[in-house]
């Protein structure tokens, strides 16, 4: 409206291990870093005795408060944090916040982290973002896209669109700005922290049509990361003869240190 000025839209890329929100300035997309300087926040939400934590400050405190440290998403073997059943098997997420027990369903954890995000576009923008589009994988449902909705509303978010996560990819490399690819089949490999997803796209018209969607929901980073775990736990036990398996706060420091390997490793093949 003339005049007057409003808050942006921001985008929001909701992913199971790390988020990421983003505006459209200058002519161009800007990522908007935290207050860390980072450009991807962990959708990571933690509860201590004092205080509620969410993004880096969550995931940093991870190794000394395991139990009460929740991700978006994950395996469930393998989570620290205790879930338990809820009204109509729904699970619960079960954290001590304060000193008092506590349950959240995943989408009040979904919320959070959208929180976390507008906060971030909020003090870059110097301003109260009001609405969004979130990204969410091709796959989802119905069911799910309408509890990403839910999960915006309660962050206090209006979601103008939800976009399916290769489409916004393709977007992204401005595939849709060409008008010689029409009618191209655009194969998208998305290797995320939780799930592996591809997808198959044809342009039409400067739009996107999803036309098959593929992969496996519980492979990605994380798994790799676990697997290192798990030999590392392995390997401890034959050596010391001692199962830290059932140690929160070493398993959590183990975390730590394993999920440094595949990024050191990539580091050192770079510079080989
Ligand atoms: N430089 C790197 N080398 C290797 N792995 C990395 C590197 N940077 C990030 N990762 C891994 O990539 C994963 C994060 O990917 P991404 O940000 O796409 O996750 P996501 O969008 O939350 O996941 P999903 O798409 O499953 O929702 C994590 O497992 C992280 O450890
Ligand atoms: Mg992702």
């Amino acid at each position: 409206m003339a005049g007057r000025r409003e808050a942006p839209v921001i985008g929001i890329d909701l992913g199971t291990t790390y988020s990421c929100v983003a505006v459209w300035q200058h002519e161009r997309v800007e990522v908007i870093p935290n207050e860390q300087g980072n450009r991807t926040t962990p959708s990571c939400v933690a509860f201590t005795e004092t205080e509620r934590l969410i993004g880096d400050a969550a995931k940093n405190q991870s190794a000394v408060n395991p139990i009460n440290t929740v991700f978006v998403q994950g395996d469930m073997k393998v989570w620290p944090f205790k879930v338990v059943e809820g009204k109509h098997g729904k699970p619960r997420i079960m954290v001590t916040y304060k000193g008092i027990e506590k349950q959240f369903d995943a989408e009040e954890i979904s919320s959070m982290v959208l929180s976390k995000m507008k906060e971030v576009a909020n003090a870059f923008l110097n301003t109260h973002v009001k609405a969004a589009v979130i990204t969410v994988p091709a796959y989802f449902d119905y069911s799910q896209r309408q509890a990403t909705k839910d999960a915006a509303t309660v962050a206090g978010l209006e979601v103008l669109r939800l976009v399916s996560e290769p489409t916004a990819a393709a977007i992204a490399y401005g595939l849709y700005k060409n008008a010689i690819l029409d009618g191209v089949n655009v194969f998208i490999f998305d290797l995320g922290g939780g799930t592996f997803d591809v997808s198959l796209l044809t342009i039409k018209n400067g739009s996107f049509e999803v036309k098959a969607v593929g992969g496996d929901t519980h492979l990605g980073g994380e798994d790799f990361d676990n697997r290192i775990v798990e030999y590392f736990v392995a390997e401890f036990n034959r050596k010391h003869k001692k199962d830290i398996s059932m140690n929160g706060k070493a398993m959590g420091r183990l975390r730590v240190a394993c999920r440094a390997v595949p990024r050191s490793f990539g580091a050192l093949c770079e510079h080989a």
